[in-house]
Parts: structure tokens; sequence; C-alpha cells
């Protein structure tokens, strides 16, 4: 039986992972955790706690009390915000990491650990098309510096002490629950609030930035196959390059203004566009698409479609 522990229950992903696994693995055995308030559906539908991760005694002592087998740990500061305030994020990155790690370590009830790396990993000195999973990584900015630090971390901790962590190298997620916060591919979610509420968005990035996108379903269904697939299967321990489409602004704009025609755009580039400028365009993703047959099923129309559809009805527009 699995008693899974969800850190950051309340962010982009963890509110709608935790659905997930609780229809997978039962309500009462999911226990969704953060230091925000989490969604109406998050709360009501099983266990959530309080719970700050920076905290590793009040993390271990939960661990043993609900005999936690699974850690998902989703909390970070992600890109946009860690280059305002390097130092913090890189402390609230890396210890949270190393909290969770140790208690995997010492605590033989927990086989297993989840902890997202992201494309931030690649640096300017990556190749930029079809990167592959084995490739230069220089990452410039803060947040890539602790998802590569971190990976190598994990795959440490697997190696030296037997932690079974898995991770996947999310592209920018895009999901109509909750907003993301910080990141440079946040532009991608609040044009779907823009053209909805306003037909006209500024773009934070440049017209023609590309970058690699995941509409959240595919993301929770590729994080679940890897966590389900027999370790004899899980090739790296560092996290694994996973693909959903690739698009810049422009291009997204076009496929909203196929259902909102008189959409506009228009770009304002900001600090957050050298970061995007360091990350690639696509990614090559064929080691993920091995767990469980996992590939990605949406592109970027139908994710667009699904999009507007969803926000509409949140909206009540
Ligand atoms: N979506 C994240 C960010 O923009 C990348 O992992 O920071």
């Amino acid at each position: 039986m699995e008693n899974i522990l969800i850190i950051g229950a309340s962010g982009q992903i963890g509110s709608e992972l935790t659905l997930a696994l609780r229809e997978r693995y039962g309500n009462d055995h999911v226990f969704a955790s953060d230091i925000k308030e989490p969604a109406e559906d998050v709360r009501e539908s099983g266990p959530f706690y309080m719970l700050d991760v920076m905290d590793d005694k009040h993390l271990i002592h939960f661990v043993i009390r609900h005999k936690i087998t699974q850690i998902y740990h989703l909390a970070a500061v992600l890109s946009g915000n860690a280059e305002k305030l390097p130092v913090q994020a890189w402390q609230i990155n890396m210890n949270s990491l190393m909290n969770v790690l140790e208690i995997a370590k010492l605590v033989e009830e927990v086989r297993q650990v989840f902890w997202p790396s992201s494309i931030a990993v690649f640096g300017p000195s990556t190749p930029k098309e079809n990167t592959p999973q084995l490739t230069i990584m220089e990452p410039a900015t803060v947040y890539g510096i602790s998802k590569l630090a971190g990976e190598r971390w994990c795959e440490y901790y697997y190696k030296r002490y037997g932690v079974d962590v898995r991770s996947l190298r999310y592209p920018g997620l895009i999901s109509y629950k909750t907003e993301a916060g910080g990141g440079t591919t946040d532009w991608a979610v609040e044009i779907f609030y823009a053209a909805l509420r306003e037909k006209a968005y500024t773009c934070f990035l440049a017209e023609n930035t590309r970058l690699p996108m995941m509409f959240m379903p595919d993301a929770i269904n590729a994080t679940i196959a890897l966590m389900e697939a027999p370790a004899e299967e899980v090739r790296f321990h560092i996290g694994y390059n996973i693909k959903g489409f690739n698009c810049t602004p422009a291009e997204l704009t076009a496929a909203i203004q196929k259902h909102i025609p008189d959409f506009k755009i228009g770009y304002a580039p900001d600090f957050r566009q050298e970061i995007a400028d360091t990350w690639p365009d696509s990614v090559d993703d064929h080691y993920a698409r091995c767990h469980d047959h996992w590939k990605s099923r949406y592109d970027i129309d139908t994710t667009t479609d699904i999009m507007l559809k969803n926000l509409k009805e949140k909206l009540k527009l």
C-alpha cells in the first residue's frame, strides 16, 4: 500500500497531480501539503496539511507518522522570481531538495521520490534544437543552476544510498486550474486569460521566441508513468527530457485567433527574454517515451481548444 506525500500541492502542478494520484491510490493515501491554502477540491477530497519543506524536523516526523512511501517534492522558486532574489532562491530550491533526499535516505519506508527538473538545466552553449538528453549543460540562471545541481544530487543519492529518485525536465506547463507565477514560460498561460478577458495581451517575450511547452494532462500522465515504471527500466535518476510541442508567442496567438479573431497581441520583452534566449527551442524526449509507452497527446491546437473552453467556464465568461 502506498502513502504519498505531495509537497507543493497548492501549486500549478501539485493542484492537478494530487487529484490524479488520489484517483489511482485512494483519497486517504495521498497527503497534500503546502505553505499556501490549497484549491477547494484538493482540500475537500483528502488530507491537507500546512507543511514547510524547509523545516526538516517537522517534515521527517510527518513522514514517519503517516508511513509515507513516496514523496513528490514540487515546491520551488521559478526562474523569473529566482533572478530577483538569487541567494534566497538558491537556498530554498537546494535546501528543500536536500531535506527530502535526506529523509528518503533515513526513513526506510520511503521507497521513491519525485522531483521536477526543467528545461532550465540547459544554457547558451547547449544545442538549441532537438536538445539531446545528454549534452552540454551550462545554465545561466539561478533556477537552472539549482535544477542542474539538484539533478546531480538526485543521481548521487541514488548511487550512493539507493534512494529511488525520479525526475522529468518539464518544459513550460500550460494549465487552466492553477497559475504558475514567477516563471519565464508563464506568458503561455497568461495569454489565455488575457485573450478571454481583454482580447489583448502584452507578452513579456518577443514574438519569435521559441520554447518547449506542454499541456498539463500530458505532464501528469508522464509523471505517473515514470513513477510507476519498474525500477529496472529507469535508466536515469537525473531529469528525463520530455516533450509536448514547442511554440513562439506569435504561433500561440495565431492558434488563439482561430477562436477569437479579434484578439490582439503586443510585445514588451523584459528581463525574462534573456532567460528564454538561453533555453532550448525543442528537446529530444525518446528516453521518456519508453516508460509505459508514454507519449504526448496534446499539440498547440488541442491545448488551445481545451484551455479556452475550460477558462471560459472558470472565469464565467
Ligand atoms: N516554467 C519554468 C519557468 O519558467 C521552467 O521550468 O521558470
